[in-house]
């Protein structure tokens, strides 16, 4: 495998029809602004594209509840993420959209190659899910009903969000048309399936062991082991061929004449989003996009969350081996989720911070997207799930941009200042040598962000300022210079400080870009550019000073201050708001505090019960009484007549044969003439609605309940 000559990077295609919150930064944005600035800075060709995901039923749904067109909701949301994403830094080379005719003719044209294959696809027809009042078959998403898994009454055609288990909408119990609110009816359609089972042989033999035809093609043990993971356990169930259309009208039109009215699948165009963006690029920059997806020397890798791993890792690798000609990721460093504050981002609950929402409400925050983009990358879930807390938030910003870098960085150009007027001296000294220390740090952080290892990659900047710090104290100079002013202990000391603020401005790039050339200015350098960590890899092996001498540095400023230090700091309250608003939404969700039922007592006057299971053998109504059942019920050893007041809510004959839980030792009462021999246990709500208490599984009659 030699050294890849271009690099097609992409991250998921957001849906265009709402905001993003942090759990998305980290997971496909993020790292990827990492490994591309990275690249740039290495002189690499590199294009990164992304765009708005722009069809699909999630949209259709939302415009329909608003009543608004599907237009008006992803211009919207197009332009929201678009413009956010810019402003935390998120530097793609291309954001383009799905409803771009450009990405409606790449998609057709995908579909029409496939098809022209002879292979590839199948017809079939199927019962589906219709709306007879709104003449309209219905997409997955449009049906709720129960889940047949865990009885959860609001599940959706293709997912329950309760368990989690896939579901196709047949499967429901109870379907229900959320155009109607009627139950539809089946009605047979014909739809496009893509036959992946074809794909199946070759796909596990790349996955597992990253042979292609008998190729190397990559190395599997650079891939993260939960996406090979996934794809193994995925491709051990067996691959199905999978319809790629849809009875729906928004979307790109299946482009075939007997397909009227049909769509394509959103998870077969929005892939493709990735080619047209890059063609769109191309167009707009005079370049060859095939150059970026079909040279043997370029490199397609993408970025995305764990939800999207199977369609990265097989589908779309399938679709483009079927298509021939592509290349196929060399790796896909999918994350796994971030939370927030210990619980799942949700919409609707109000759970989570959405990225625009951070911006505006922390927009009095200085370094307010660093402070992020760093609280995000130390708690990064690369290989699992992790969390976002607001304290952390503070603790990195306080203790590792502020106490580590900031202070560090502050501490080399004041002295500079002082000691030399911020004139940079001479020293003849063999500084290939004396940086050894830095080379080895800035060796290992690269191998990490080449590893995709971006969390550990950014603790190598931390650790690069730590050892600057102490090195510093070590030496101090203010001590040294007391005795002898011009000592050249600390000139060699400050040379070797300013080399690391020097290497700090250009390894923090990636990570925290707006940083960089606030670091650059101190050192009144030009802002980091492409090919600047090439420059300094080649500086550190040199002995080179980045600031040589005679070179006149700029003014101190603090990079970060701390938000600890003053009670009355507004970012302080910025950040309090923020956690009260989570109290606020526990509090509400908690509800009132109920009154204890009853008062407490002890366990012998819990045992004082004889509590025993039996089941209803008779049960019919008591004359005269409109809530009054008379019951047989057999104990085992023995049958009990019992007169229970539940006839209102049950049917004497379906009561027939009920597991029940009696108190056997109850003293036997007179009821409307009938000696009653105990009581039947029965839970009640708030209305007055009843039901038996049983005992789960497998058990007689006369059994003891302790
Ligand atoms: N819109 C999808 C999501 O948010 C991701 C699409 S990724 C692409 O889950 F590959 F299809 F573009
Ligand atoms: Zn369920």
């Amino acid at each position: 495998m030699n050294p890849p000559k271009r690099y097609i990077i992409t991250s998921a295609l957001p849906y265009a029809n709402g905001a993003l919150h942090l759990g998305h930064l980290a997971g496909a944005y993020l790292p990827a602004d990492i490994f591309v600035r990275f690249l740039r800075l290495r002189d690499k060709d590199v294009v990164w594209v992304c765009g708005s995901d722009e069809h699909g039923a999630a949209i259709t749904i939302r415009a329909k509840k608003e009543g608004i067109s599907p237009r008006e909701i992803i211009d919207k949301y197009h332009e929201l993420n678009k413009s956010t994403f810019e402003r935390l830094g998120i530097s793609f080379d291309y954001y383009h959209r799905t409803s771009a005719p450009l990405h409606h003719e790449t998609s057709q044209d995908f579909f029409l190659k496939l098809l022209e294959k002879g292979d590839q696809f199948e017809v079939k027809s199927s019962d589906q899910l219709y709306d007879e009042d709104y003449d309209q078959f219905l997409a997955d998403r449009y049906i709720k009903g129960t889940c047949p898994n865990c009885g959860f009454e609001e599940a959706f055609g293709d997912q329950c969000e309760r368990c989690g288990t896939d579901l196709s909408p047949t499967e429901l119990i109870n379907p229900v048309s959320m155009l109607s609110g009627k139950k539809p009816v089946l009605k047979a359609t014909q739809h496009w399936y893509f036959r992946l089972d074809k794909h199946e042989v070759w796909l596990r033999e790349w996955i597992a062991t990253g042979q292609l035809d008998g190729v190397q093609h990559h190395d599997p043990s650079t891939w993260r082991k939960h996406v090979v993971g996934q794809c193994l356990s995925w491709l051990d169930s067996g691959l199905q061929s999978r319809s790629i259309t849809r009875d729906l009208d928004w979307g790109i039109s299946v482009p075939l004449p007997e397909a009227k009215g049909k769509v394509l699948y959103v998870w077969f165009d929005a892939p493709i989003g990735y080619i047209s963006s890059t063609k769109q690029w191309a167009l707009e920059n005079g370049k060859n996009w095939e150059d970026y997806w079909k040279s043997p020397d370029s490199q397609l890798i993408h970025f995305i969350g764990k939800d999207n791993i199977v369609f990265h890792c097989i589908i779309f690798p399938a679709m483009l081996h079927a298509y021939g000609n592509y290349n196929l990721p060399v790796n896909v460093p999918a994350n796994q989720f971030l939370n927030f504050e210990g619980q799942k981002f949700s919409k609707s609950r109000g759970w989570g911070i959405e990225q625009h929402e951070y911006l505006e409400e922390f927009r009095d925050f200085p370094n307010k997207e660093d402070a992020l983009r760093y609280a995000l990358l130390r708690n990064l879930p690369e290989n699992k799930d992790s969390d976002f807390k607001w304290d952390e938030f503070v603790d990195f910003h306080d203790k590792e941009l502020a106490d580590n870098l900031g202070n560090f960085v502050n501490r080399v150009i004041v002295l500079t200042q002082k000691y030399y007027g911020g004139v940079v001296p001479a020293l003849d000294l063999d500084w290939k040598d004396r940086f050894i220390e830095i080379r080895a740090i800035v060796k290992k952080l690269t191998a990490e962000l080449e590893a995709f290892n971006f969390k550990q990659a950014s603790q190598y900047l931390m650790e690069l300022s730590a050892y600057g710090n102490t090195y510093l104290q070590d030496v101090s100079p203010w001590q040294i210079v007391k005795e002898d002013p011009d000592s050249e202990k600390v000139v060699e000391c400050m040379l070797f400080c300013l080399q690391v603020v020097a290497c700090l401005s250009v390894l923090c790039e990636p990570f925290i870009p707006f940083t960089s050339p606030r670091i650059r200015k101190l050192l009144n350098l030009p802002p980091v550019q492409r090919g600047d960590w090439n420059n300094l890899w080649e500086a550190l092996e040199e002995g080179r000073l980045l600031t040589p001498a005679g070179h006149r540095i700029g003014e101190p400023e603090v990079l970060f201050p701390k938000i600890q230090d003053r009670k009355d700091d507004s970012r302080a309250l910025i950040i309090q708001r923020q956690k009260d608003k989570l109290d606020d939404i526990m509090n509400a969700e908690k509800g009132p505090e109920r009154e204890p039922f009853k008062p407490e007592i002890q366990y012998d006057d819990f045992a004082k019960l004889d509590l025993r299971t039996g089941t209803i053998l008779e049960a019919e109504k008591v004359q005269k009484a409109d809530k009054l059942l008379k019951l047989t019920v057999d104990l085992g050893s023995e049958k009990r007549t019992i007169v229970s007041g539940i006839a209102l809510q049950f049917e004497p004959a379906a009561l027939i044969g009920k597991k029940i839980v009696v108190v056997a030792n109850l003293a036997p009462r007179q009821l409307r003439g009938i000696t009653s021999q105990g009581m039947i246990l029965l839970a009640e709500n708030e209305e007055g609605k009843m039901a038996f208490v049983s005992a789960e599984g497998d058990f007689g009659n006369g059994w003891g309940v302790k």
